[in-house]
């Protein structure tokens, strides 16, 4: 009896790697998340922190708990308002021809970053990391890290400021030193818990973290930051690259080196709804930023799950159910104005969800 509860507790387990997102009815438990991997709760006083500092009111991700994990952000406070700089490193790892608009979240977010702080960043496309995960060819990965290239530098970073780099055409001197330095010091038990690897897992995804972990390390490009070994570096991406980075805060120490900071966001959902990430692995989970506006409606109209209520006389009395509607969740992302997200949840949005019910052809809100 108690093994039956207790692989069915196993089984209601969420799981999150760099490669897997799930969990169980209900969705993610993000609370459990952080406890679980050791970072730390993002409140409202930090919030303030970022806006004093910066001079700027809160960017809409920091308002609205979407960056909600961070690892030592206040070191790279402080050190911006001693009137020293840092850098910034994020990245995307090419496994589709377009970003979907979860991978955007980061990136809308380092923009905003980068504008606010005035500092350098650096962009890695993992087109290797793909190679050894999906079934996909080196020419077709690199292909792939070009295309989703133009997506980046759509985001509008600073040109003067910001360096983007695939795997396959910079890896080698410095860089490759520091991989091997990283190497050394990380045993393949200590991976195994981290990133869920299995003995039975080929050797490239065994050997491919530390290419991940170099970029927070100046050395690594001694063009861009020549006599600078030093310079701390804070890290934006969802939650599923903490892994990453534990192992690289673990080592840099012991390499000499400072332990990267990092802000971490929860998961722009897939269409479907609660329990997964939007995901290049599923089509019909995600929407691309070259998806048509036809093809983005087309989308919603078959694949969102809809918070609506079972009839028009129950909705109209009920209004949608807005904890798990996936249009209202994707216009906390993505609109702007507070005060307008407040109102489509109160009067506007049962009245659009009504008209779907209602078999409307179009619908009445952009997304
Ligand atoms: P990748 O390509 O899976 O994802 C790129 C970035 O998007 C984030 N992300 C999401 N954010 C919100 N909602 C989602 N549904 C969602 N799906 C993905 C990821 O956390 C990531 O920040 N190995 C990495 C590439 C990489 C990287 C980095 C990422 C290399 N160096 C440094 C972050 C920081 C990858 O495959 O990301």
């Amino acid at each position: 009896m108690r093994i039956v509860e207790e692989a069915a507790a196993a089984a209601a387990e969420q799981v999150v790697t760099p490669w897997e997102v799930s969990a169980p009815e209900g969705g993610i438990d993000y609370d459990k998340l952080v406890d679980r991997f050791g970072c730390q709760r993002l409140d409202a006083a930090l919030v303030d922190r970022i806006s004093r500092v910066t001079l700027r009111p809160p960017h809409r991700f920091l308002r609205r708990g979407i960056f909600f994990a961070h690892r030592d952000l206040n070191k790279i406070l402080d050190i911006y308002e001693a009137g020293e700089k840092f850098y910034l490193y994020t990245g995307r790892g090419p496994s589709s021809e377009a970003l979907h608009l979860g991978h955007l979240i980061p990136f809308m977010f380092t923009k905003y970053l980068q504008d606010a702080f005035k500092v350098p960043l650096i962009i890695q496309l993992t087109d290797d990391e793909k190679f050894l995960w999906k079934n996909l060819s080196i020419p077709e990965c690199k292909r792939l890290a070009r295309e989703n290239a133009k997506d980046i530098i759509a985001c509008g970073f600073d040109i003067e400021r910001t360096f983007i780099f695939s795997d396959f055409s910079y890896i080698g001197g410095p860089f490759y030193e520091n991989m091997l330095e990283v190497s050394n010091r990380v045993t393949f038990n200590n991976l195994k818990g981290n990133f869920g690897l299995s003995p039975e897992d080929h050797i490239g995804k065994i050997s491919f973290p530390p290419v991940q972990a170099v970029p927070s390390f100046t050395s690594s490009f001694p063009h861009l930051f020549p006599g600078k070994d030093q310079l701390s570096c804070l890290i934006p991406c969802a939650i599923d690259q903490d892994p990453y980075f534990r192992m690289t805060r673990d080592v840099a120490p012991k390499i000499g080196f400072q332990k990267p900071s990092l802000i971490e966001s929860r998961f722009f959902l897939a269409l479907q709804g609660e329990g997964t990430k939007m995901s290049a692995s599923d089509p019909n989970s995600a929407i691309y930023v070259t998806d048509s506006c036809k093809q983005i409606k087309a989308k919603v109209d078959k694949y969102a799950f809809s918070g609506g209520q079972d009839s028009i006389e129950l909705h109209r009395e009920l209004g949608a159910n807005i904890d798990v509607d996936v249009p209202i969740k994707y216009l906390n992302f993505f609109l702007e104005d507070d005060d307008e997200l407040e109102h489509i949840k109160k009067i506007h949005f049962p009245c659009w969800k009504l008209k779907q019910i209602m078999h409307y052809e179009t619908l009445s809100y952009p997304l």
